[in-house]
């Protein structure tokens, strides 16, 4: 079975991340197959909407804390998380995410670039990023605060606290949280609804509502000089560390 389903039905393109045991924490891999489905996508007057959802009880448990490719990013060619990033900016297709348990990390700066997040009701976010000695990635920089004001992007960012679903929907993270098993009947009722509308309207809407593409781009950018340090560093080495043992970081000897 691989690790990341798609599935067309009735103009609906459901992309679904599926590594249940792992949380569906994404390897490169997945980002791989994510990103073919999307960027496949926008050249098929079939696909109307797409539709991402996880596997099992989580959404997505971010990247998969041992499969970070850091090494790889200094030799310039793009890894399959990058393509994945640009494929959410490039993606002109109505996108909706139905958040079915914990969205880590990308599993919650994706939702940034989605045009309607359905969460269900024991759904959580956290982006723990300096929780593990990083910095924000996707543009979330940008867009978090953008979306839920400075205050409570820094209380994400810098606290790295984790929110529930009805947290989420009341800072404006997410449209709307629903009862769990409600969830998919009404992701696919909006995917349905959308699907039957006028394409290019749709595309030129979500076009004026979004950043510009060159925004976006330019900010994951910047954050990626950042990222791929940081992940050299000893503050994310003793985070890594400390997640395999079962512990809590211990960042005070790192001056
Ligand atoms: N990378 C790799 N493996 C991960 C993972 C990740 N990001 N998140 C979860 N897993 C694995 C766990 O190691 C565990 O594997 P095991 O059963 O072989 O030991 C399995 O998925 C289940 O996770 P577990 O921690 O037991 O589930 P939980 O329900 O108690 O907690 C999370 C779920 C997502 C809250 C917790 O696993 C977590 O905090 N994960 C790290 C998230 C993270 O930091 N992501 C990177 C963001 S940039």
């Amino acid at each position: 079975m691989s690790v990341a389903l798609s599935e067309l039905s009735n103009g609906v393109l459901r992309l679904t991340m599926n590594r249940p045991a792992k949380k569906n924490a994404l390897t490169q891999e997945m980002y791989g197959l994510l990103a073919d489905g999307i960027l496949n996508a926008q050249d098929n007057p079939d696909i109307r909407v797409i539709l991402i959802t996880g596997a099992g009880d989580a959404f997505t448990a971010g990247n998969d804390l041992s499969d970070f490719a850091g090494g790889d990013r200094d030799k310039g060619e793009e890894l399959p998380v990058a393509r994945f990033l640009r494929s959410l900016v490039e993606n002109d297709k109505p996108l909706i995410a139905a958040v079915n348990g914990v969205a880590v990390g990308v599993g919650v700066t994706m939702l940034l670039h989605t045009d309607l997040v359905y969460a269900g009701a024991s759904a959580s976010f956290q982006v723990p990023f300096t929780n593990l000695g990083l910095v924000p990635e996707a543009a979330s920089s940008l867009l978090l605060p953008l979306t839920v004001g400075i205050q409570r992007a820094n209380e994400l960012f810098l606290l790295g606290n984790r929110i529930d679903a009805a947290e989420a929907e009341k800072i404006g993270l997410i449209l709307r949280a629903v009862a769990d098993d409600e969830l998919l009947d009404v992701a696919n009722k909006a995917a349905a609804q959308l699907a039957a509308k006028a394409p290019t309207a749709l595309k030129l809407t979500k076009q004026l509502v979004r950043q510009s593409k060159e925004t976006l781009k330019q900010r994951m950018a910047d954050e990626s000089v950042h990222f791929g340090a940081q992940l050299k560093s000893p503050e994310f080495a003793e985070a890594v560390t400390a997640f395999a043992e079962r512990r809590p970081a211990d960042f005070s000897k790192i001056a």
